[in-house]
This record gives structure tokens, C-alpha cells and sequence, in this order.
């Protein structure tokens, strides 16, 4: 895999921001959704597909580049931390369909399950897929929903993931398991302790957007 961590100083903002225990939920929120836009435009970079054409200015002819409409960008935020970092996704990008996916990870086995999944039974052929959440502690939630993924015929190296902290567990499990896979994030932490929290991380991103 190649895990990406774009050095912008607007990035290293909002993850301080979020790191930050003193934050109030709504602008915890906002900072994430921020970090999401950032780094959706980081990983779309050189990937969309576009239409070239030629548009009239008010004042002559132009040669025109569009991103392509009916090629659109999958977007899957794993709730629900996922809905704060995908917030402007569907706005930064001009084709996208969003599907959610609800994962839970029990407290004490860390063992992932999917409560909701608005999966497709197949995704079209050649699929650019986003898949979005915040944390990747030990892995076993984005390594879950990939293998949801790969059962719709979507290719690692057709998926970009974006997270916001994301620890060596899971970068670990997500090399071991799929080749070709790109992750985006706003900072690599070292460690995990032993509730399965990424440290120093950003604390529980659900709670701190949802309650
Ligand atoms: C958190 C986080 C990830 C998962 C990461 O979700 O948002 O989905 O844990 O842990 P893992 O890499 O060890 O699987 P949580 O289960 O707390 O759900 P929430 O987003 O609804 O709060």
C-alpha cells in the first residue's frame, strides 16, 4: 500500500484542533469535516476522469475540462464518526454517489460488525471508491469494510482510504491484505494503548461529533 500524509499546514491545523480535549463538539465537527475537504482533494488529484469540450465566454470561445458526470466517485463514510470527516465530499467533488456503512466495534473483543450497509450488490466496473473514517486503530473496522467492497467486485487498488489519525496496527493488516491500496492521512500516531485507542490520537471521534 502507499500511505500519504500531505504536508499542509491547513491539515496540521485542523488536526490540532481536533486533538485538542478543550474542543466543543461543534467545532470539533467542522474541523473534521475541513480535514475531510482537504483530503479529498489530496487523493482525487490525478484520478478523476474529465471531458474535454469547448465552453463560450461572454466574451469568445474557450477549450473546456470538466470532470466526467457519469463516471462518478463512491463515496462510503463507515459511520459514525465517517459522516463528520465525508461532509463536504459530495460538495468538493461535482460526481460522486455516497453509500453509508454503519460499524460498531465491541468494547472490550474490538471485534468489528456492520449494523447498516447501503452497500450496492455490485459496483460498476472500474469504480473509483473514497472510503472514509476518521480512525485506523487496530484495522479491523476498514479491513471489514474493504472485504464488503471486494465482495461488490471493487479492486484494492481501485479504493482510496482517508483518515484523520491512523496507527502502524492497522497500516500493517491494510499491506498485509491489499495490494495496490492508497491511504490519505492528516497524521500517522504511534501506538495503540490498551482499549484499542490510537495515542496520543484524538480521543473517541464518534462520541466527540455525536455524543
Ligand atoms: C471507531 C472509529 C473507527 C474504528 C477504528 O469507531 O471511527 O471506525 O473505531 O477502530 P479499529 O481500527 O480498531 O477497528 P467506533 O466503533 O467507536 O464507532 P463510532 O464511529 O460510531 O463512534
Amino acid at each position: 500500500i502507499q500511505v500519504i500524509v500531505p504536508a499542509h499546514p491547513l491539515i496540521k491545523h485542523w488536526i490540532s484542533v481536533l486533538r485538542n480535549e478543550q474542543t466543543p463538539s461543534s467545532i470539533f465537527k467542522n474541523a473534521m469535516a475541513e480535514l475531510g475537504r482537504l483530503l479529498v482533494y489530496e487523493a482525487s488529484r490525478d484520478w478523476l476522469p474529465t471531458i474535454t469540450g469547448e465552453v463560450q465566454t461572454p466574451v469568445g470561445v474557450a477549450t473546456a475540462e470538466f470532470i466526467d458526470p457519469s463516471d462518478p466517485v463512491m463515496i462510503i463514510p463507515i459511520l459514525r464518526a465517517g459522516l463528520a470527516l465525508a461532509e463536504h465530499a459530495s460538495t468538493i467533488l461535482p460526481a460522486t454517489r455516497t453509500y453509508h456503512l454503519g460499524m460498531r466495534r465491541d468494547e472490550t473483543t474490538l471485534q468489528p460488525s456492520a449494523y447498516l450497509n447501503k452497500l450496492p450488490d455490485k459496483f460498476p466496473e472500474g469504480s473509483r471508491v473514497i472510503v472514509m473514517d476518521p480512525m485506523l486503530a487496530t484495522g479491523g473496522t476498514i479491513v471489514a469494510a474493504i472485504d464488503l467492497l471486494k465482495d461488490r467486485g471493487v479492486e484494492s487498488k481501485q479504493v482510496k482510504v482517508i483518515s484523520a489519525v491512523a496507527a502502524p496496527p492497522a497500516l500493517e493488516k491494510l499491506s498485509k491484505k491489499f495490494p495496490g491500496l492508497h491511504v490519505y492521512a492528516g497524521m500517522v500516531d504511534p501506538v495503540l494503548n490498551e482499549k484499542g485507542f490510537i495515542v496520543p490520537g484524538l480521543g473517541d471521534a464518534g462520541d466527540r461529533s455525536f455524543g
